[in-house]
């Protein structure tokens, strides 16, 4: 059924080399898939197989080491990987979010809730009056009934599920088109493992917003992603 429309982003034969001990190595080699709008598609493979630096390279952020150095990645029609810096900030800023694997650690330790959600939206045209309301809107999407105590906590005073629920809310208010969750549960306990998932579900629902979900437990995702593709040690994806 979603075959017959246009893909939002579309990944095609992707071979991205990381530098190695003095040599150029391929750790993505031909990886090629579609997301449609709306959709959540789950992106699984074994630890190492190159998710994440596929996931970097949607958004231009691979690290100095890598590259893509075969294919395309097709958004609006355009290549992203000819972009220059600034059109690929303005792409993360705009129009596709990536969750990174380990940002849980992200959180300024030292600035509360409040202080970091505030500065996220500036980023962005907020109504500056109604941030308050936008904050408290935000989190409860999140599913906090108590976004004031919330704000004012500093990360050490919440746990690993709050804290990622409070970091999708921070992505959640850069309104992006994409949003590209990269391992997002791998650090938390079971039941905040499927907390966030469903999350992450009833969000792509009533927002509508298409979801890449990057996995390396496929059992698990399989509930929850509309599709789910797996990607080999080499880059293969069926
Ligand atoms: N900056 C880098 N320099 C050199 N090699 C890297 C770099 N980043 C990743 N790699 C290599 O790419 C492999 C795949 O990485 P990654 O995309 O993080 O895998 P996954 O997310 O699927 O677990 C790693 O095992 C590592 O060998
Ligand atoms: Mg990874």
């Amino acid at each position: 059924m979603k075959k017959n429309i246009d893909p939002l982003l579309s990944i095609e034969h992707v071979k991205i080399s990381c530098h190695n001990e003095g040599k150029w190595k391929t750790i993505v080699d031909d990886v090629s898939f579609q997301l449609f709008r709306g959709e959540m598609l789950a992106i699984t493979g074994s630890s190492g197989c190159g998710k994440s630096l596929t996931a970097h390279a949607i958004v231009g952020l691979l690290e100095k080491g890598c590259r893509v150095t075969h294919g395309q990645i097709i958004y609006r029609n355009e290549n992203i990987i000819d972009y220059d810096e600034r059109r690929l900030q303005e792409l993360r800023r705009d129009e596709i979010g990536l969750l990174i694997q380990h940002s849980l650690n992200g959180l300024n330790p030292i600035q509360t809730v409040k202080r970091q959600m505030v500065e996220t939206l500036r980023h962005k045209k907020w109504d500056k009056n109604n941030i308050e309301t936008s904050l408290h809107s935000l989190l409860n999407k999140v599913g906090f009934s108590n976004p004031e105590h919330i704000l004012s906590l500093y990360p050490f005073e919440l746990s690993g599920g709050m804290r990622q629920r409070v970091l999708l809310a921070m992505m959640l208010s850069l309104q992006p088109k994409i949003f590209i969750a990269d391992e997002p549960t791998t650090a938390l306990d079971v039941i905040n493992r499927e907390k966030v998932l469903a999350l992450l579900k009833q969000l792509q629902q009533e927002l509508k917003l298409t979801i890449l979900l990057i996995s390396h437990d496929e059992k698990s995702v399989k509930k929850y992603a509309d599709r789910v593709v797996q990607m080999d040690r080499g880059g293969v994806v069926l």
